[in-house]
């Protein structure tokens, strides 16, 4: 397996991940700003297949239809010179002093029917480039006094917002789905739809719930202390994996963005073994694009940040060589069989079995030795971890 990447691996990033200044709430910026023709580019020579953006990474909040259109034209240039594109595009609803209490959410209402009337612009110029999924990341959509914001009516606001959204793309007939990214705070104290959970539950109570998904992005369920692979498997076993923000996050803790496998390695090698052979059949689980979220940390320069960019790419690769590895032992082979992982697919009921049935069947409760199970019928689990564990540490062929 090849260690470099082609755009055939999928991987795409952010405008805003290789063009960010180094700025944070307590210094000032270190790194000239990242013009989008360069970032093109050097995407492009690195194997990355896709970039995405919010509109003001592309065009600054407050320009002018002209200046818009002069960067979205030399987008376009960029994209057609060296073959990127754009599978993803998302609006920012948080940056602009005017979303400081969120935008499908803000409680003056002024607010929300401009932040609609943002997203609806942009959703044109996703249609536009043929980016097929529209993130919405609400980091604003939050509160930090509970006094302060009436959750219930937000909730309703946010669901008006995202109904209109799928109206919208419905009758311009564009082939555009929608991903929630959730995130549990920061930069609110609390945001709304904080967990992979909360976001599925809400989709289910759109008027079109098969437009819209999610966005997981693995730090953000780290903060709030989940398990990101097995959020990423529910979201799989719903449907809702329409898209995904891979990085690095250690611990509970601010958004750390770091380089994906860079934070809590275990859960990306175990992601990744999801992502590439969780299938029903043992095939890949997604086949979207692999779309990194992180930040070049603020003590790189330029050439740091095209390094951490690669690290990522190979990161995601390494992982990919381990899993492949980790399944084709022999012995990891009969350490699951050991630890019974194929049994729980076998339904716990027999085919038409009624509970009439089961009641009637002896061996299940009465003739069952339950005492069996003290000092004995270990499942093994911990050695099937070892195995994986030597296998991320390359430590088995
Ligand atoms: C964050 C988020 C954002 C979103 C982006 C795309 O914590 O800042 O992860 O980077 O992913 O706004 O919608
Ligand atoms: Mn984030
Ligand atoms: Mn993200």
């Amino acid at each position: 397996m090849s260690l470099t990447p082609t755009p055939a691996d999928r991987f795409s990033f952010g405008l805003w991940t290789i063009g960010y200044n180094g700025a944070d709430p307590f210094g000032g910026p270190t790194r000239e700003p990242l013009d989008v023709v360069r970032g093109v580019e050097k995407l492009a020579e690195l194997g990355a297949y896709g970039l995405t953006f919010h509109d003001d990474d592309l065009f600054a909040f407050g320009s002018t239809d002209a200046e818009r259109q002069t960067q979205i034209d030399r987008l376009k240039g960029a994209l057609s010179d060296t073959g990127i594109v754009v599978p993803m595009v998302t609006t920012n609803l948080f940056s602009a002093p005017v979303f400081k209490d969120g935008g499908f959410t803000s409680n003056d209402r002024a607010v929300r029917r401009f932040a609609l009337r943002k997203v609806l612009r942009n959703i044109d110029l996703a249609a536009e480039l043929g980016a097929k999924t529209f993130v919405m990341w609400g980091g604003r959509e939050g509160a930090e006094y509970d006094a302060a914001k009436d959750i219930q009516a937000a909730l309703e606001r946010y669901r008006e917002a995202v109904n209109l959204l799928g109206d919208y793309v419905t009758d311009k007939g564009y082939d555009i789905r929608f991903a929630i990214e959730p995130k549990p705070n920061e930069p609110r104290g609390d945001i709304l739809l904080p967990t992979l959970g909360h976001a599925i539950a809400f989709i289910e109570t759109l008027e079109r719930p098969e437009l819209v998904g999610v966005n997981p992005e693995v730090g953000h369920e780290q903060m709030a202390g989940l398990n990101f692979t097995a959020g990423i498997a529910q979201a799989l076993y719903q449907g809702k994996l329409f898209h995904i923000d891979l990085n690095g996050q250690r611990g509970i803790k601010y958004d750390q963005d770091l380089v994906f496998g860079h934070g809590d390695l275990q859960n990306a090698f175990s992601l990744v073994d999801l992502l590439e052979h969780g299938g029903v059949h043992g095939g890949p689980a997604y086949d979207g694009p692999r779309h990194f979220d992180y930040k070049p940390s603020r003590t790189e320069d330029d050439n740091g940040v095209w390094e951490s960019a690669a690290a990522n790419m190979r990161m995601y690769l390494l992982l990919k060589e381990r899993a492949q590895a980790f399944r084709a032992d022999p012995e990891v082979q009969a350490a699951l069989e050991a630890a019974r992982v194929a049994e729980l697919s076998t339904p716990t009921l027999g085919e038409g079995e009624t509970y009439d049935a089961l009641l009637a069947d002896r061996s299940a409760y009465e003739d069952f030795d339950a005492a069996e199970y003290f000092h004995g019928k270990g499942f093994g689990f911990v050695r099937l971890q070892q195995l994986a564990v030597e296998h991320l540490m390359g430590a088995r062929g």
